[in-house]
């Protein structure tokens, strides 16, 4: 292992324990690990020798210029926020990587880079705080909307709110960066699938993103006593929420690559002797192909519906975030391949069912990614784990990749 991967290990670790939760590592957007999180970050940044900036959104740059001022600046990074209980790769991976593949790259090359190059660590990807995912990079595309700095919290904050409450005054969106500056974005990631374990590849180079649609649904029906209401006169809000949670499942199993999920459902008043009159559950329902995706949302808005008809209920259905899938660039994608070729030997080529902040991204700039194995593809879990060895393999396809852009430019 070499020094730079044990540094790069060590910073993994430390971050990974910068947690809003004793005993587990969680990190939402605005908490205060997130704070300590960020601030641990930019020391890292400036230790690196980046200029570094947190934007009103909380996402913290380094920056290091380029030769020329019009050489155009390229973005590396990922998110720095997690889920809940989550493992301590998902997202710190990339922005740590490519803060010491930068250091290395200083190191191996005496001229500076013909380019600027931006680390990014965006301060929210997950989606857990607000149900709107991709609020960092979004902020620092440009892209940020008043439907999303309306979304509240569970304790009623939207994130305007928040926002305003972590700067200390009025938020104001952050301009994007210059049009004619954008080379373009490149992340690495956890692969959080089973592909580069099962071909016994440590890094494998990204084709496109799956399109995602995430749901808020609020079934409402009557609550009443468990011990005497009779079955046919019940408006039992949970049991309807509970059917339909079974339709997701078989609707996404006769459907090859769509995926849909309910990963959060909350019946209420939640008492075990009062028949549920109010549930609110989350859907998340995926695919590769747009198309595809918006036929199973429709279907299962018609069966949620006549759910909701035959048991006497109401349904609140609202959608929280929908993103198209997006491919990635091309020419990026090249030069990655040709990076990968050189450390590994073969490359090979993945589609990615977890979102990332290259979808937010890829609005403003051409976006390419690097996958690094997983043990078992686990992710969102606390056993998430990649090797040293293939961290290595991911640092030095970064190094190669900057390097060749740097002397091809
Ligand atoms: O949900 C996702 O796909 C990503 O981990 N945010
Ligand atoms: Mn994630
Ligand atoms: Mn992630």
């Amino acid at each position: 292992m070499t020094a730079a991967v044990r540094h790069l290990v060590r910073w993994l670790e430390e971050l990974g324990r910068i947690s809003d939760e004793p005993g587990k590592l969680t990190r939402t957007f605005l908490s205060p690990a997130m704070r300590r999180a960020n601030d641990r970050v930019a020391a890292w940044m400036r230790e690196a020798g980046l200029e570094v900036r947190e934007d009103a959104v909380g996402n913290v740059i380094g920056r290091l210029p380029g030769a020329t001022a019009g050489g155009g600046t390229l973005v590396l990074g990922s998110h720095l926020d997690t889920v809940r209980d989550a493992g301590r790769f998902d997202g710190a991976l990339g922005v740590l990587l490519a803060i010491v593949a930068l250091q290395e790259v200083r190191r191996r090359r005496k001229a500076p880079l013909p380019f600027a190059v931006e680390v990014v660590g965006f301060s929210e990807e997950e989606g857990v705080r607000f149900a709107s995912a991709y609020l960092g990079s979004k902020g620092f595309a440009g892209t940020l909307r008043a439907t999303d700095l309306a979304v509240r919290d569970a304790a009623g904050v939207s994130v305007r709110q928040a926002l305003e409450a972590w700067g200390g005054g009025k938020f104001v969106v952050p301009r994007p960066p210059a049009k004619e500056s954008r080379l373009g974005y490149v992340e690495v990631h956890i692969e959080q699938g089973p592909v580069l374990e099962a071909e016994d590849l440590a890094v494998g180079v990204v084709a496109g993103i799956a399109g995602q649609t995430r749901a808020r649904l609020t079934w409402t029906g009557k609550a009443g006593h468990a011990g005497t209401t009779p079955m046919a006169l019940r408006r039992d809000a949970l049991a309807g929420a509970a059917e339909f949670v079974g339709v997701v499942e078989r609707l996404a199993r006769r459907n090859g690559p769509l995926v849909a999920t309910v990963g959060m459902i909350e019946a209420r008043p939640g008492a075990p002797n009062v028949i549920s009159g109010r549930t609110v559950m989350s859907l998340d329902v995926r695919h590769p192909r747009d198309a595809a995706r918006r036929r199973a949302l429709a279907a299962l808005r018609g069966k949620a519906d006549e759910i909701a008809r035959r048991r006497g209920l109401e349904l609140a259905w609202e959608v929280t975030q929908d993103n198209a899938a997006v491919a990635c660039d091309v020419g990026l994608q090249r030069r990655l391949e040709r990076a990968v070729r050189t450390v590994q030997g073969r490359s090979r080529t993945l589609v990615s069912g977890a979102g990332h902040d290259a979808v937010a991204m890829a609005a403003i700039a051409p976006v390419a990614m690097v996958f690094v194995r997983c043990r078992e593809g686990l992710s969102h879990h606390p056993d998430e784990w990649a090797a040293p060895k293939d961290i290595g393999v991911a640092l030095a396809v970064m190094e190669e990749f900057l390097l060749r852009l740097a002397d091809e430019s």
